[in-house]
């Protein structure tokens, strides 16, 4: 599909003067000149704009050629790992929400989608604040008369996600009442994983005990209590001290009682109907079993999706029809504060999935967002294949060295803000309001800065202040 609108006609022209002019030149970047439009994210230029989300537009006046108001968009055709940084209050979780808008099914078709091919996705709610994306905002909420304003100044109309999965682990407070029972199975998890759960090496006698009774388990659906009962079983271990046994059957117990696991929780192949948004409202959990839910989906998705596109290419290969059982081909994995699931400074469950779902997700069709308000205590590993990322306000030097070593391409030499020269780059990321943020691309020969679009859905996040 071609772009044919006129600029400012679709999205209204709501930007026409900025107070920040950039200095560098943008020697390479991703224009369409029809109707005003920059593609982020792809580095492909053909004719076809088609699976193209609405980011929002450009903000800033360059010396040379000028995109200031050109409608900026992010290309889904293939996987990426997006990297949203910023302090508090930033616009991370507000991006998160516009890039599911993006890729999902919406109610009503949306200009913020250019020819758009749903994506199942599953959003790691850190905050809980993700279920009002199956909601339109109303005027009767004061929260979102604002955001309504904002709408209709982009000549855009309030839209909500038409298949929304809302999850809740047992125990912990609901929002709408219709939410499903998260819980895990216990055969799900991994040694390694139970592991950095406990707080356990793998290679120590707590570790020895977990692996031993994985494997004498085997692949039966157990329960909690069927690994306590193995390990209360003296039989099973004539050479292991009773304190390392029972050492690890207090942690086990402490977690039969918190629920989460059972042998007839959720499967990940549950989630993965074609175009369907999966939302884990985890906030009440404590940070490690947020870490836990995490490496589970991490994992299971990649051995999911890998074998359904090994079927898929042996097929191609051989000419042979592909009968699909339904798994979709793309699924984006979306994680709020990332740096509680996966630290750098501890042993966390997600942090090995995560390193392995970043390094084979692409050929298995698999992205992945990460939104953080700390990139310093961010585990750096997971961070290696970052191929596209938004830079919002942030403060501390530690954070903003972190969050410019993962800008795939140039930052910005010289920016003017309001009349005042600034040069260093970090002073740059400090003067931008919520919502504004530099986007950064392989496709493009520095960072540009964006202001991103509002948001269609009703947002969770508002400050209650
Ligand atoms: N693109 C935007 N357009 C309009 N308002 C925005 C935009 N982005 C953010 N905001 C405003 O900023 C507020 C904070 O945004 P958001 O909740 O995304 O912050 P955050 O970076 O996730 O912060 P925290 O680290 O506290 O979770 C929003 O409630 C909204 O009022
Ligand atoms: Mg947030």
């Amino acid at each position: 599909m071609s772009f044919s609108s006129k600029p400012g006609e679709r999205f209204g022209t709501v930007i026409d003067k900025s107070p920040y002019t950039v200095e560098d030149p943008l020697v390479k970047i991703q224009y369409v000149s029809k109707g005003q439009n920059v593609v982020f994210g792809r580095a492909l230029k053909d004719e076809d704009y088609s699976n193209l989300l609405y980011v929002g537009k450009i903000l800033e006046t360059t010396k040379g050629r000028s995109y200031l108001g050109a409608d900026a968009w992010l290309d889904t055709t293939f996987p990426h790992v997006i990297y949203i940084t910023g302090t508090r209050g930033s616009g991370k979780s507000f991006d998160l929400g516009v890039l599911v808008e993006g890729i999902s099914k919406l109610t009503t078709p949306s200009s913020i989608q250019n020819d758009v091919k749903p994506i199942t996705s599953i959003i790691i709610d850190t905050q809980s604040q993700f279920w009002t994306l199956g909601y339109a905002p109303r005027q009767a909420i004061p929260a979102n008369k604002a955001q309504l304003d904002e709408l209709k100044r982009w000549n855009l109309a309030p839209n909500s996600l038409a298949d929304t999965k809302v999850y809740a682990p047992p125990g912990t407070t609901t929002f709408l009442g219709t939410e499903k029972v998260l819980q895990i199975r216990p055969k799900d998890v991994k040694a390694e994983e139970w592991c950095a759960l406990l707080g356990q090496e793998v290679y120590s006698p707590q570790g020895h005990i977990i692996t031993t009774t994985l494997e004498a388990l085997g692949d039966t659906d157990y329960e909690i209590t069927d690994m306590l009962d193995y390990i209360a079983n003296d039989a099973n271990w004539p050479t292991v001290a009773d304190s390392s046994r029972n050492a690890i059957s207090y942690k086990l117990d402490d977690y039969r009682r918190t629920n989460l696991f059972s042998a007839n929780g959720l499967r990940v192949k549950d989630f993965l109907e074609e175009g369907t948004c999966n939302i884990l409202t985890l906030r009440e959990l404590r940070n490690e079993d947020k870490s836990l839910i995490t490496a589970v989906i991490a994992r299971s998705l990649f051995d999911i999706l890998g074998r359904h596109h090994n079927k898929k290419k042996t097929a191609s290969f051989f000419q042979k029809p592909f009968e699909s059982d339904g798994t979709p081909d793309r699924v984006w994995l979306v994680i709020d504060e990332a740096h509680v699931v996966a630290p750098s400074d501890q042993i966390s469950p997600a942090r090995g999935a995560l390193v392995e779902y970043v390094k084979r997700g692409r050929d298995a069709g698999l992205s992945l967002v990460l939104a953080t308000q700390q990139p310093s205590a961010l585990d750096d590993r997971i961070l290696s294949q970052v191929n596209v990322t938004f830079s919002h306000r942030l403060s501390f030097q530690s954070d903003i060295n972190a969050a410019v070593n993962r800008i795939p391409t140039k930052s910005i030499g010289a920016m003017k803000f309001s009349g005042t020269n600034l040069t260093d780059f970090g002073d740059m990321v400090r003067v931008l309001d919520a919502g504004q943020c530099f986007l950064g691309d392989q496709a493009s020969s520095r960072t540009v800065l964006v202001q991103i679009r509002p948001r269609v859905t009703a947002h969770g996040g508002y400050s209650p202040f």
